[in-house]
């Protein structure tokens, strides 16, 4: 992508969307190009838990995998400017949504189902699409929890397209997004 000038952000981006749009991979790559730190709630969920996401679903359940993942987004937000990539089911649950839409700039990656499958069928490690028919599910899934995603402050549409391309859109939207706001302070009597 090209080089900019530093874009200054005063609270951590927060990417959600549906599991494979790319908010690790699109996320990890913002940061660095911001120069800010990169954080994954999987991850920090898994350091916390000591064990994988599929263990603790099988394990502990889906409820208890929602409790902890409310706990490090809450925490991760208090650390200040960072990316934070979310798993695709915290913006869904209302008390991490109200937490992201509070104290972060949401960035929704939206991609269509094909891309979706295409992206997650590379390995099994998310506990809701290990059965016979993942495409059906995330269809479900699509269905489902887009109209949430779109409460989202950013949303940006990807394909496959190339890495690049998709950090330079949600590049672009941030700064539009910012200099919308800066006009509107300005504005203000
Ligand atoms: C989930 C998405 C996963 C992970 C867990 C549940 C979901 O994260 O948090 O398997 O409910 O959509 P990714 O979106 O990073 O795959």
């Amino acid at each position: 992508m090209t080089k900019h000038a530093p874009l200054k952000l005063d609270k951590p981006v927060v990417f959600v969307g549906l599991m494979g749009s790319g908010k690790s991979t699109v996320g990890r790559r913002l940061a660095s190009h911001l120069g800010i730190p990169f954080s994954d709630s999987d991850t920090e969920i898994e350091i916390a838990a000591g064990c994988s996401i599929p263990d603790i679903f099988e394990v502990y359940g889906e409820a208890a995998f929602r409790d902890v993942e409310q706990r490090v987004i809450e925490r991760l937000l208090s650390e200040g400017p960072q990316v934070l990539a979310t798993g695709g089911g915290a913006f869904m649950q209302a008390a991490s949504r109200q937490l992201i839409l509070d104290q972060a700039t949401s960035v929704w990656l939206r991609a269509e189902l094909d891309v979706l499958v295409e992206r997650t069928g590379r390995n099994n490690k998310r506990p809701l699409l290990n059965n016979a028919n993942p495409r059906k599910i995330l269809a479900e899934l699509l269905d489902k929890r887009n109209p949430t995603y779109a409460l989202a402050d950013i949303t940006v549409n990807t394909t496959d397209e190339g890495l690049n391309a998709t950090v330079q859109k949600v590049y672009n939207a941030l700064v539009d997004k910012t200099q919308h706001e800066k006009r509107g302070s300005q504005e203000k009597p």
